[in-house]
């Protein structure tokens, strides 16, 4: 297939194009950016915020904060003072200790970064939960993570079994007329009165800083921990791919519960000393655009589903606002479309750049940066530094336009540091020649550029967030009428993937669609809006192996038509 090539579009790039595939870098020239550097003490959020509020940017606005009922920004030298205020309340009513899971569980607010960054300047290991968890899959994430501390609101309370966890001593509500006692706190007046200097917890560049949960084919979701080393990615990468400079106002649209909202939505722009405007609220075409019009964006990293969704609302739409002050987009999370690039250039007269990577891998890998031609359809190229390979399952690597597994020589910055409690599975990720095997398949043209192919394993991904088959299968099983449940991403123009459902029902339930929307309905509750299937059938029974396994790969060829491959280990 020939493939027509975009060629940068303006001038003077931070990363010149290069031509090979890998390209040599020494991530210890980043290093000398901090400064620990010199002084050997390592904090990213020191480096993030403090350090910008000693210098010419301590007036600069670090956040811009809007969503339906407030509308603030804050300068770095505020943001410092508020994360100080944060850090003390933490410590004093929360007695955090370097080490220790401080979890935050609400919707995005200026609180939130706050406590992120004031969590992180006591040496704690944050873990960021999506809002939109229900009780099942937070009370998984806060058991496995052991966390001490929780910061959330009133409303969503609701959702954590605080009785079942015995390792949460502390809960900071943000709200209203909080009743406090020693385990519930009034977080917003603690940080009415609370000193806005603060003493840094210095720690080593291996030690915890974020613990990102996330899912695979089997099994619970597991707590990729990246550690303050990171940084010398996070800050380099938002120089080079999401091309940060003085002037830029940077809008990354992900939620924090999820790694693109922690990496690229706090520490690569604030790395930089860039003005960051985080939107709080639902996605809605007119409000996204009005968001780049009114505070002037001038780079925006978003997911193909939301380009898909904004496509899907037409282009009159977009004429009705300015977005002169772009000059950058990026993409993450799942294939981009070359329609959808086709679509970007047509109404913003720019380049879509996609962008691969993975939680457990903490920063940007594979890039279309903004100095090179991009083809349409393909990720792009290993950044400098970072070699990416098709390897076979033996390791070996593949010659160019070879499908097979996509994997990373081990030694980029921001790798995880491990699986939250659970080495083995840390293991398991890697091969013999240190090949981190990423779990997608992919090929790698005559020119470098790497294309996307599918998962190798049966982990879904519907509008960028990926769902772990497992997990809903599980949750399935526990309705009372269901007796086994196989679950599928089934492809969808707009969602990337739908997660389908098979079902098969205990004796004596009836297969109505009234049942269908319980089952939805049950799933939606117990774990999560994005992991409830959108397509249920039900079936008599469903394909197994021998040993028992529900064989998705054949769920899967069943519904999209396609050979079912060998069918040996399956039960009569
Ligand atoms: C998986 C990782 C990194 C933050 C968002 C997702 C898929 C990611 C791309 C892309 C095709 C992509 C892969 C990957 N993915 N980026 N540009 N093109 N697929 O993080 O939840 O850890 O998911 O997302 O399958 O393995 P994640």
């Amino acid at each position: 297939m020939k493939v027509e090539a975009l060629s940068p579009t303006n001038g003077d790039y931070q990363l010149k194009d290069y031509s090979d595939t890998y390209h040599s870098f020494d991530w210890k020239e980043v290093e000398r950016e901090f400064s620990w550097y010199e002084t050997g003490k390592v904090n990213l959020a020191y480096e993030a915020i403090d350090r910008h509020a000693e210098t010419f940017r301590k007036n600069k606005v670090a956040l811009y904060y809007r969503d339906a009922s407030r509308n603030e920004k804050y300068t770095f030298k505020e943001m410092k003072e508020e994360s100080n205020k944060a850090a003390n309340v933490f410590k004093s009513f929360g007695d955090v200790e370097k080490g220790d899971r401080v979890f935050i569980f609400m919707p995005r607010s200026p609180e939130l970064y706050f406590a992120v960054l004031g969590a992180i300047k006591l040496g704690a290991i944050v873990g960021p939960l999506f809002e939109a968890f229900m009780e099942g899959a937070v009370k998984d994430r806060l058991e496995d993570s052991e966390a001490k501390v929780l910061v959330t609101t009133p409303e969503l309370l609701e959702r954590v079994p605080v009785n079942e966890l015995p390792a949460l001593k502390h809960i900071f509500l943000v709200g209203e007329n909080i009743e406090e006692d020693e385990k519930y706190i009034d977080f917003l007046s603690k940080m009415e009165s609370a000193d806005p200097h603060a003493q840094i917890e210095w720690v080593e560049r291996t030690d915890g800083l974020i613990l990102h949960y996330t899912s695979g084919s089997t099994g619970k979701p597991k707590g990729v921990l990246h550690v303050h080393n990171a940084m010398i990615q996070h800050y380099q990468t938002a120089k080079w791919v999401l091309d940060l400079n003085e002037d830029d106002v940077y809008w990354c649209t992900a939620d924090p519960g999820w790694v693109t909202g922690t990496s690229y939505g706090i520490f690569g722009p604030w790395l930089t000393g860039t003005s960051n405007v985080i939107v709080g609220g639902r996605f809605k075409p007119e409000n996204w655009y009005k968001t780049i019009e009114d505070f002037g964006i001038s780079v925006w990293y978003s997911a193909p589903t939301a380009f898909r969704m904004l496509m899907g609302a037409g282009d009159d739409v977009v004429k009705k606002f300015d977005l002169s002050s772009l000059r950058h987009v990026l993409s993450v999370g799942e294939p981009l479309n070359p329609e959808v690039i086709r679509w970007g250039m047509k109404v913003f007269n720019l380049r879509i750049h996609d962008t691969w990577w993975m939680t457990e891998t903490g920063a940007q890998l594979i890039c279309n940066y903004p100095s090179m031609d991009i083809k349409p359809g393909s990720m792009g190229k290993p950044i400098p530094g970072v070699k990416a390979a098709i390897i076979d399952d033996q390791g070996n690597e593949l010659p160019p336009n070879r499908m097979g597994n996509l994997a990373i020589k081990k030694g980029w910055p921001s790798m995880m540091h491990t699986i939250w409690k659970n080495e083995p599975k840390y293991q398991s990720y890697f091969m013999p020649g240190d090949w981190y095997v990423s779990g997608d398949s992919a090929y790698m043209d005559q020119d470098g550029y790497f294309w996307f192919q599918g998962r190798v394993d049966d982990v879904i991904m519907t509008s960028g967030e990926r769902v772990g088959p497992f997990e809903v299968e599980s949750k399935l099983v526990e309705h009372p009428a269901i007796a086994e449940a196989g679950v599928i991403g089934k492809p969808d123009p707009v969602r990337g993937e739908i997660i389908k459902a098979f079902v098969a029902l205990r004796d004596g339930y009836e297969t109505t669609d009234e049942l269908k929307e319980e089952i939805r309905q049950f799933v939606k509750k117990g774990l999560a809006a994005h992991a409830a299937p959108r397509e249920i059938e039900f079936r008599d029974k469903l394909p197994k192996t021998r040993s028992g396994k529900i064989m998705r790969r054949v769920l899967k060829a069943w519904e999209l038509d396609l050979p079912t491959g060998d069918l040996s280990t399956m039960e009569d």
